[in-house]
Parts: C-alpha cells; sequence; structure tokens
C-alpha cells in the first residue's frame, strides 16, 4: 500500500545513549499529534533493540541500515535478517550508496540481503542512484532502470508489494546539493513508470518511492507535494529531533 513515510538514516553516528535520547526525544515530541505520514528511524545495529523497547514504535518504525547476504554461521561481524528482526525493527535500508562504494555490494549480494530482508519478515527500503558522472552524461535513467532491473525487478509480485524504493543521487548525499523538486520528481515518475511497465500500474500506484539527499527542513515541504514523492529518507537533518519534526511536519 502506497504510503507517505519520512525514514531517517542515521549512519554511524550517536553512541547507544545518545541514540536512545533521540530516539525518546523524538516519540515525545510525535505522540499526540495526528502524522500524515510514517516515522521510521534507521539506527546502527547495536542501537536497535534498545531503542525499539524504548519508543512507541506503532508511532515510530525502527530500521536497520544493512543486514547479512547469508541466512546463519560463520560470518563473522555480520548480523542477520532474522536477528535484525528479532530486536523488533521492522524495516531494513538495503543498496545504500555509500555500502555500495565501501563496502562492495554488488547486485548478487543485494539480491540475497533483499530476500532474506523478506523472508524474516523485514520492509527493504531499498536505494538506488547515480553518481555525478552518470548525471552530468544525461544517463541517469538508465543508470536506476539497470540497478533496479538487476535486483527488485526481479522479485515475484507479491514480494515486490512489500518494499519502499528511495531514490537517492549520489551527488546530492550530504553535499547540501537538493535535487531540484523537477529532477527529484522526474526521477520518481520514471521510476513509477518502470515498475507500471514490469508489475503493472496498480503495483505503480501503490508502491511508496521515497527521495533522499539533502532533504531538509525549507526544501521538504515542496518535494513532499510533487505527484510522485511520497516522502523522504534523511541523513543528516534526522539527527536532530527538529529538524527531522520539521520534515515530518511537511506533510
Ligand atoms: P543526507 O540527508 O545527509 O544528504 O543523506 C541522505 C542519505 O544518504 C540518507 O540515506
Amino acid at each position: 500500500m502506497r504510503k507517505n513515510i519520512v525514514a531517517g538514516n542515521w549512519k554511524m553516528n550517536k553512541t547507544l545513549q545518545e541514540g536512545l535520547n533521540l530516539a525518546t526525544e523524538l516519540n515525545a515530541a510525535l505522540a499526540d499529534t495526528k502524522l500524515n505520514c510514517d516515522v521510521v528511524i534507521g539506527t546502527p545495529f547495536i542501537h536497535l533493540a534498545s531503542v525499539a523497547a524504548s519508543i512507541d514504535t506503532k508511532v515510530i518504525g525502527v530500521a536497520a541500515q544493512n543486514c547479512a547476504d547469508k541466512e546463519s554461521g560463520a560470518y563473522t561481524g555480520e548480523i542477520s535478517a532474522a536477528m535484525v528482526k528479532s530486536t523488533g525493527a521492522d524495516y531494513v535500508i538495503l543498496g545504500h550508496s555509500e555500502r555500495r562504494e565501501y563496502y562492495g555490494e554488488t547486485s548478487e549480494k543485494l539480491n540475497s540481503k533483499v530476500a532474506l530482508a523478506l523472508a524474516n519478515g523485514l520492509i527493504p527500503i531499498y536505494c538506488c542512484g547515480e553518481a555525478l558522472e552518470v548525471r552530468n552524461a544525461d544517463e541517469q535513467n538508465a543508470y536506476v532502470k539497470n540497478q533496479l532491473e538487476e535486483t527488485v525487478f526481479n522479485l515475484s509480485t507479491d514480494d515486490f508489494s512489500k518494499i519502499v524504493i528511495a531514490y537517492e543521487p549520489i551527488w546530492a548525499i550530504g553535499t547540501g546539493v537538493t535535487a531540484s523538486t523537477e529532477q527529484a520528481q522526474e526521477m520518481l515518475a520514471f521510476i513509477r513508470g518502470l515498475i507500471a511497465y514490469q508489475f503493472g500500474k496498480d503495483m505503480a500506484e501503490n508502491t511508496s518511492i521515497l527521495y533522499g539527499g539533502s532533504c531538509n527542513a525549507k526544501n521538504a515541504a515542496e518535494l513532499f507535494a510533487q505527484p510522485d514523492i511520497d516522502g523522504g529518507l534523511i541523513g543528516g537533518a534526522s539527527l536532530k529531533v527538529a529538524d527531522f519534526k520539521a520534515i515530518i511536519d511537511a506533510f
């Protein structure tokens, strides 16, 4: 079901105590407010269980920022989708460009991660998006199409209906350069068109597609007013309650 979603991605920020404070303060700020979007926070792995136990997860969903591409076993340092689910988290961010770029996440690995996330009842927030060279060469549509065709477009109709897509142009992440409203809307409409072609019009209408990349309290309302932008995946601005709440309130 298509929903408006504002999801925070804390990345590698906040100690456990700081993260708990942020989550509980956000929970207090949102309690008794009528929300026009679902709210999710993507915390570091070690925060998940404590955060999930300290907030009302009906008000704020909890997301991991990754999970393993293997089910279980001798994979030192890895965290499985089942482990993530057992913390009380309901979502997992997969395919973030930082993981693709710095940790060698290939489409093949991402296919395993998405499959394991779904098998364990997690909702993947699946990221795609092009680098600046690709945008400068005006090849962003073909690039994003390929990212989707190699991964989530291979899912069954039933599985695809459970995922959320996030378009995050790499050149807009953490740079303060937001894609213009037109660029973001154009790409999200393009992605929705691809979903319609692959899975049918109803699926396209029912898929939540988020924009991410320097989304903040100032630009969120204009972005979220676009017909194909169903919310945001927020990095830096999710680390302060007031900033994140202002983005939530943009709906
Ligand atoms: P910023 O909002 O800090 O640009 O980060 C976006 C992002 O990568 C969210 O996943």
